[in-house]
């Protein structure tokens, strides 16, 4: 940016007083022609540029354009290295404003949703001659999505249907009907014409009839909205340094107060610590406490370990922790997105993966009818489903407006963004870090090695993952009669016999099947641990529960992938559930209407797709009694030493 052009120095800036300000409406109505006039009439070009812009088009004899002035500004902004590139600064009587921009509709979307550019008001600006057009929804949708309250929308472009009354009064029908079936109200209808400056720094003495405020008058009436010092405590970890022997974790307050002494959460690992120090950059004075917006950095009083991406809370008022959440987004990927597909997501200062699970519902921004649909198209919204890998640490968007909020990335490309609901987060806290009170670990006598002694081979977890229908059921007995014929200890745990008994409880939806295969992934470490050559043929789809089954066994876990496309076990229908799944009566089945994680780094791969029933049989087994046949080497040894 050019300083002399356009410098919030220039006007005696205070940041903690700014007023960020979005511009939106459809293309053509007239969102540049408004800022350069909004630029021009609070003197916020260097003195001069406005002749010189008007010589240059009388020269080339073109007719001159207020948005002239934006493009010259931004031509110069491009050129320039600064982070405030998407930033314009003008000054109303009251305080200092910056309009927030991109050029670019994809660009400037992408920053409203990702919250890089965070806005206190909107100028919605409507065509007093188009009237309300496909953007002018989109757009508004997209300020109620982002909860903005404090919106002025401005007819514009009044000088071309002669400062007509009738036509305002239609037009602002029109959006207020449309912004009313979403639940906005705007704090005022300009009308407007841009191009002459009318009703934006002064009334319109061509518009007798408007007696409202101007726009600069209504921006005054906006405040910026304030840091949530009051909400809860959210320290979201930017960065962990260290310095001779301290360690300094680093970050922006996001919601509340944090002082020193305060015993604090991290989420989601749940460690807690006291705080020693609060660090500010070239402070001689001791910091006793800081709050929402400030940046700091803090000491602690044990050696826990903290990374970016952890929230500090307080221990009381800790956020969320959940694998599963609902967000509404705007999707602007050129790819739809699906049931199944895989993105990364930004959640403050972390980065997770996540499985789109399920699409509740698209909503059409123009008739704001809500449909059922498998994929969401480039500017469509929808509620979707996610669930992630790792349990992350959330707060729906109406608790924290900064840390409520996704941006949805595919190949470093931000595609989508949105906000995380109330409803559909399941908080996971009391049950993952529930401490196991009045329990006390009972030593056996007898020791892993004497039963592998017994047995000449030690106890393993066959975890057999994959699609219904890949032929993990048929494997695993296939597997189970060929061990048991050289003569070792062995069993199978299969989905639908556990199903109806120490599983009969559980559906099928996510949490469900975390739950069955947590019960399993227990059970099968301690068959294991009895000495067993445990063989489990469960579909287990999501990678976060199958590690959840393999920290269970530890060293002792083997996770084979029985592979098989979806098209094959669907041809092969061993039970007619997919059919029965394509035609809507069976709910959530994997492959179809819910995800499947296939896992990144199976033990083994079997696929029995490419392959016949023999082979993928004699692989596991090889596999097998290779893994046995380590253990047993280790066991001689032990004999002979024993010996
Ligand atoms: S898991 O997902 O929780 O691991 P599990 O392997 O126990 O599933 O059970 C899968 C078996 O349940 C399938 O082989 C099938 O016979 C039956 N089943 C019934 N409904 C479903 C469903 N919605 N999705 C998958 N399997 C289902």
């Amino acid at each position: 940016m050019n300083n002399a052009t356009n410098n919030p120095a220039a006007h005696d800036f205070n940041n903690a007083q700014k007023l960020g300000v979005v511009i939106v409406g459809h293309v053509d109505h007239g969102k540049s022609t408004l800022i350069g006039r909004l630029l021009h009439d609070t003197g916020s070009f260097m003195d001069g540029k406005l002749e010189e812009l008007k010589a240059v088009c009388e020269r080339r004899n073109v007719p001159f354009e207020w948005s002239f002035l934006l493009d010259a500004f931004q031509a110069e902004r491009d050129q320039a290295i600064t982070i405030d590139t998407t930033q314009i600064w003008f000054k109303t009587s009251k305080r200092n404003c910056v309009i927030i921009d991109a050029p670019g509709h994809r660009e400037f979307l992408k920053n409203m949703i990702s919250g890089a550019a965070f806005a206190d008001a909107a100028i919605l600006v409507v065509d007093a001659k188009e009237g309300v057009r496909e953007q002018t929804k989109r757009h508004a949708y997209l300020l109620h999505l982002l909860g903005l309250q404090q919106i002025v929308v401005t007819i514009n472009k009044m000088d071309m249907v002669d400062y007509s009354e009738a036509r305002f009064n239609e037009v602002a029908a029109e959006i207020t009907g449309y912004l009313k079936g979403i639940n906005v109200t705007p704090h005022s209808i300009i009308p407007m014409a841009a191009r002459n400056g009318e009703n934006i720094a002064a009334h319109a003495p061509a518009m007798p009839w408007y007696s409202g405020l101007t726009l600069l008058e209504t921006l005054d009436v906006f405040e910026p909205i304030a840091a949530p010092v009051e909400r809860p405590l959210r320290f979201p970890v930017q960065d962990v340094y260290r310095w001779d022997e301290t360690r300094i974790i680093a970050g922006r307050i996001e919601a509340g107060v944090l002082r020193k002494g305060d015993a604090l959460t991290f989420s989601p690992s749940n460690r807690q610590a006291k705080v020693v120090s609060i660090e500010k950059w070239n402070s001689a004075t001791e910091i006793l406490s800081a709050e929402a917006g400030e940046s700091i950095g803090i000491t602690l009083d044990q050696p826990i370990f903290v990374a970016r991406g952890d929230i500090a809370s307080h221990v009381q008022r800790a956020p969320m922790l959940a694998s599963e959440f609902r967000a509404n987004i705007f999707w602007l990927g050129k790819k739809p997105l699906q049931v199944g597909n895989v993105y990364k997501i930004k959640l403050a200062t972390y980065e997770a993966t996540v499985t789109v699970q399920a699409i509740d519902r698209v909503i059409n921004t123009d008739d704001l009818s809500r449909t059922q649909k498998n994929s969401v198209e480039i500017n469509e919204m929808a509620e979707v489903t996610f669930r992630s890998r790792e349990v992350l640490a959330l707060d729906p968007y109406q608790d924290n407006l900064k840390l409520g909020r996704i941006v949805l990335v595919e190949n470093h490309d931000v595609v989508g963004g949105g906000i995380i609901g109330s409803d559909g987060v399941i908080d996971q806290r009391n049950v993952l870090h529930r401490h196991a009170e009045n329990l006390y670990t009972v030593d056996h006598l007898l020791t892993a090695g004497a039963r592998t002694v017994r047995n000449g081979h030690k106890g393993l977890v066959i975890w057999l993952t994959g699609l219904s229908g890949a032929g993990k059921s048929t494997l695993a007995m296939r597997v189970e009669h060929a061990l048991f014929s050289k003569g070792m200890q062995t069993y199978v745990l299969d989905g639908d016999n556990v199903r109806r008994g120490l599983c009969k409880d559980l559906g099928f939806s996510p949490e469900a099947r975390a739950e069955n295969i947590r019960r399993v992934g227990e059970l099968a470490a301690l068959m294991a641990d009895a000495g067993l050559v445990t063989i489990t043929a469960f579909i287990s789809p999501y990678i976060a529960d199958r590690q959840k089954a393999r920290e269970a066994a530890g060293e002792n876990f083997h996770e084979i992938y029985v592979k098989a496309d979806l098209a094959t076990c669907e041809k092969r229908d061993p039970k007619g559930l997919y059919k029965k799944a394509r035609s809507g009566e069976l709910k959530e089945f994997t492959g179809v209407s819910s995800p499947y994680e296939a896992p990144l780094q199976p033990d083994l791969t079997v696929d029995t797709a490419a392959q016949g029933i023999d082979a993928c049989v004699e692989e596991i087994v090889n596999y097998i009694l290779a893994a046995t046949k380590a253990a047993s080497g280790n066991v001689v040894s032990m004999q002979s030493r024993t010996k």
